[in-house]
């Protein structure tokens, strides 16, 4: 949520910092700036709408070496040019990514001292706060100010006094620190600079990195240098470019197979499975599986793999709620936090929690060195590569696979099936064209239902949610028995109901209730096994699968469904409204 980059180094700033926030755009997108340290000054520009716009106001040309940049995702004010950042007050710019919880007591607290601010952001607060503890030392300002803020921040800070020198201070929120020749970046996430760089090193709580141009130093809290570890940035043959796809989504559809394959790959090796979770793996009491949006999903269809296999008491939470609904846990349970960004703040929120309580907490998640990673007592990395599109597509089929991967070694059972997977969503992909002319028959739908019963029910909410997220069709996923109960109301003639069933135990139940939405004027598109005896529905026949690479390859299907209903109606695939793909507020 919100991007940040900065450079400073011997090239000029400008164009590369308006690279990095394009490579960030995904992180929000309603408005974006930059602060670039000219010879004349700090001089800022910023734009309502996306980086495209901000760049059509840029100078000519600008010498500047040092600059920050942010693209925005609104929480305070909205969108507008006087809300972007970065914000500035007296001696300090910055940019920010957070949310400050504070800021109503903060507020009273400037208007006292007379001072006013003139956007609606949390933002500019720190700006005049940071301003009014200033008395030459920037270090000595960025603590004195952060020590009076509560909520999340990552800051990328400027000082009109030592235009040398750019300042990054985080809590709460990523900003990784992009270290090349002579020259360094913050980013809130690495394909912000991994092309000039795969180097970077990880920003602490409650450090301090000051980049000028004798190198990057890093302060601890009691203002030591500290030394960290360097890291290599590593994405394998997976690009940060489109490659040629019309959009990052599809291209990312398209990567499903060999990122599912890499990650089995990694992870199974003949009957030795996750070893990385020792040899006498075993959870005595529940698992509870906390994340938010498609990684929940991934969640329900983890739970029905691991209480069908493993036979192990599994409940699935949503972050935000999990977080306030005062949990009852054990310390023989086992707490999963699955998540894309491994910095969602509901999710990390829920894992330290579950750590407060003494439960052993294992993370699931994509992002190298994120928080939650970082956090959790043991972490299990998806290999599905750097995700572009806000709606996730790669990386939610790469979390149901880890959790395949956990219920396989949990239940003592060979990987051999889930060596089907690649194939059973290469078969998916191939019916790309059959997708496409069905999407685009439902497309003018208003509102439109999925149904499913079990792992099928699982599958329905994540083709749902994906429809809605990038088409803007209202679409709701009901367990099929469940529709009779007050939402068949809502059936009307024509309505499109879209059946999932790829298990065949329950075919003539879900069966049943497609006859019942018939009877009432739906038209329905079924997604079954080829000879299941549906009359009367659109068809996406099922080639035969085994149970655990139907539902996947059923998932990637309704994701083709999104993307072609989308492209038809001419959305912003990539970039949804209202979205953001790192969701870093709670
Ligand atoms: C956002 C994204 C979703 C994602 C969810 C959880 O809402 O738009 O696609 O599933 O966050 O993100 P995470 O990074 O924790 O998997």
């Amino acid at each position: 949520m919100c991007g940040i980059i900065g450079y400073n180094g011997p090239r000029k700033a400008e164009p590369l910092l308006i690279d990095g926030l394009k490579k960030l755009e995904y992180r929000g997108y309603d408005s974006a700036g930059i602060a670039l340290v000219e010879k004349q000054g700090i001089q800022i520009f910023k734009k309502e709408g996306k980086v495209a716009a901000l760049e059509a106001i840029l100078p000519e040309e600008s010498c500047a070496t040092i600059g920050i940049g942010h693209t925005r995702w609104a929480t305070h004010g909205a969108p507008k040019d006087r809300n972007a950042h970065p914000h500035s007050y007296g001696k300090v710019t910055l940019v920010h990514n957070g949310i400050i919880e504070n800021e109503q007591a903060l507020r009273t607290m400037l208007k006292n001292q007379g001072l006013s601010p003139i956007s609606d952001t949390d933002t500019e607060l720190i700006a005049m706060l940071m301003d009014h503890c200033y008395r030459g030392d920037p270090r000595d300002a960025i603590r004195a100010a952060c020590a009076l803020l509560e909520g999340s921040y990552a800051l990328g800070i400027l000082f009109e006094d030592h235009p040398q020198t750019l300042y990054a201070v985080r809590k709460d929120n990523p900003l990784i620190l992009g270290l090349g020749e002579g020259e360094y970046f913050i980013a809130s996430d690495i394909p912000a600079f991994s092309d000039h760089t795969p180097a970077y090193c990880l920003l602490d709580e409650g450090e301090i990195a000051e980049l000028s141009p004798s190198g990057l130093t890093l302060y601890d809290r009691t203002d030591r240098i500290i030394k960290k570890p360097h890291h290599i940035a590593d994405f394998g043959d997976i690009s940060t470019v489109k490659d040629g796809y019309e959009h990052f989504m599809k291209k990312e559809i398209f990567e499903q197979p060999s990122v599912v394959r890499k990650t089995i790959d990694r992870y199974a090796e003949n009957d030795r499975i996750l070893t990385e979770l020792g040899e006498d793996f075993r959870v005595d009491g529940k698992i509870l599986i906390v994340g938010c949006g498609s990684a929940y999903h991934a969640a329900l269809l983890g739970k029905n793999a691991l209480e069908k296999y493993a036979r192990i008491p599994t409940e699935v939470a949503i972050a935000s709620e999990f977080r306030y609904s005062d949990p009852l846990l054990k310390k023989e349970d086992l707490v999963i936090l699955i998540s894309q960004s491994g910095e969602t703040a509901d999710t990390l929120a829920a894992l330290r929690l579950a750590k407060e309580k003494g439960v052993p907490t294992l993370g699931i998640v994509n992002v190298f060195g994120s928080s939650i990673a970082r956090e959790a007592d043991t972490v299990l990395y998806t290999m599905a590569g750097p995700e572009i599109s806000v709606a996730t597509t790669k990386a939610y089929t790469c979390q149901a696979v880890m959790l395949y991967l956990l219920a396989m070694k949990l239940a003592h059972r060979s990987p051999a099936e889930l060596k089907e997977l690649p194939q059973a969503i290469e078969s998916a992909l191939e019916q790309e064209s059959l997708c496409q002319k069905l999407a685009e028959k439902y497309a003018s739908a208003e509102h439109l239902f999925f149904i499913g019963r079990g792992r099928d029910y699982a599958v329905s909410r994540e083709g749902s949610l994906k429809l809605k997220e990038i088409s803007y069709i209202h679409s709701e996923a009901y367990a099929a028995g469940e529709l009779k109960h007050g939402t068949i109301s809502l059936i009307e003639q024509d309505t499109p109901v879209i059946a999932v069933i790829t298990d065949r135990t329950l075919l003539p139940k879900t069966a049943a209730n497609i006859k019942e939405v018939r009877a009432r004027g739906a038209q329905v598109l079924c997604i079954a096994p080829k000879n299941g005896l549906l009359p009367d529905c659109d068809r996406l026949d099922l080639p035969d699968c085994n149970d655990l690479a139907a539902p996947i390859a059923t998932a990637v299907r309704c994701q083709l469904l999104a993307y072609y209903a989308a492209l038809a109606r001419g959305t912003d695939i990539d970039q949804p409204r209202n979205l953001a793909k790192s969701v870093t507020v709670e």
